[in-house]
């Protein structure tokens, strides 16, 4: 049984007319990079819920949930109207399993994400974890335009603090822009504009954690399964960890 924690907000950000990121002083939370936490508000006497990736390293005592509005959903375009001082529920039980503890070592690691789901990679990549277990990390974050490449800054701190060690790769799905890839990640898998763009895909050098549209986990295994990557399950260990945000 879970019970609620009562938060509030410090800051809405609105990086785009649908996108938001929320800072949220709550009660502490223990959780491990990666992971998500139902995030809830009462509407119409109803207390609804949906589970929210954790922006912030678990060392960082403010949460933060980086979210989209969904039209005519049910809890996103109210989580989107909060304003500082206002209050909301936080479950105290975060879980999940997009976490490096499950994913084999190897020598690359790579966090591919379409949307909201480079939310959870943000965490990871400011603990120490992946810089202790892999010799690179590559970001790549798949949107439909330029301008929701968010968090841009916060990337360009993780590229200067481990400099040769990190790439970041971007796409644009329907917008061309001088500083993105055009089109959809598994595409340039296939066509091999994604490792021109990083390092090579190998399965004895490469493990992949994927998050976000379920459509996308589905085409981005298929397209590295054809390159010989596998899922990975506990008992059968493989290459790809996947989280669907729906
Ligand atoms: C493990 C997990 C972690 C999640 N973490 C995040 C997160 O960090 N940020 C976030 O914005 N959402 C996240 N989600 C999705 C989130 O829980 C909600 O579904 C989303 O906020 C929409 O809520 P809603 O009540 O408005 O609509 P819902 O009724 O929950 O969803 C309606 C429809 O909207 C679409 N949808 C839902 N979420 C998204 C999304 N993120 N991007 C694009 N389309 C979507 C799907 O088609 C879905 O069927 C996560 C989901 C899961 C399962
Ligand atoms: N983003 C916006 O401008 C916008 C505006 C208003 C409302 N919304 C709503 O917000 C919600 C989320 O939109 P979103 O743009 O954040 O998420 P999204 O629809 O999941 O799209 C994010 C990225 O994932 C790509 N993608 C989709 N299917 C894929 C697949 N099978 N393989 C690889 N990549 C794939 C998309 O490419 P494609 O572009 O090729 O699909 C896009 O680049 C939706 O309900 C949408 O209706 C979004």
């Amino acid at each position: 049984m879970s019970a609620w924690l009562e938060g509030r907000v410090l800051e809405n950000r609105a990086w785009t007319e649908t996108l938001f990121s929320l800072r949220v002083e709550a009660p502490r939370l223990q959780f491990e990079a990666g992971q998500f936490v139902r995030v809830a508000l009462d509407i119409g006497g109803e207390r609804i819920a949906r589970p929210f990736s954790f922006v912030n390293p678990p060392a960082d005592p403010v949460l933060e949930f980086y979210g989209v509005i969904v039209p005519g959903g049910p809890l996103s375009p109210a989580l989107a109207r909060l304003a500082a001082g206002d209050a909301l529920y936080i479950a105290d039980n975060p879980s999940g399993f997009l976490v490096l503890g499950e994913v084999p070592p190897a020598e690359d690691l790579w966090l591919v994400a379409t949307g909201t789901g480079i939310a959870p990679f943000l965490s990871i990549l400011r603990t120490e974890a992946p810089w202790q277990r892999y010799r690179r990390v590559i970001l790549v974050h798949g949107v439909r335009h330029a301008r929701e490449l968010v968090y841009a800054d916060m990337i360009d701190e993780v590229g200067k603090a481990h400099r040769n060690r990190f790439r970041s790769v971007r796409f644009t799905s329907r917008e061309q822009t001088s500083h993105a890839l055009e089109g959809r990640i598994p595409a340039a898998i296939a066509d091999g504009r994604l490792e021109a763009a990083a390092v090579p895909i190998l399965p004895e050098r490469s493990q992949f954690m994927l998050c976000g549209n379920p459509d996308m986990l589905k085409d981005v295994s298929a397209a590295l399964a054809a390159r010989g990557l596998r899922k990975n399950r506990r008992r059968t260990p493989g290459q790809i960890t996947v989280e669907s945000f729906w």
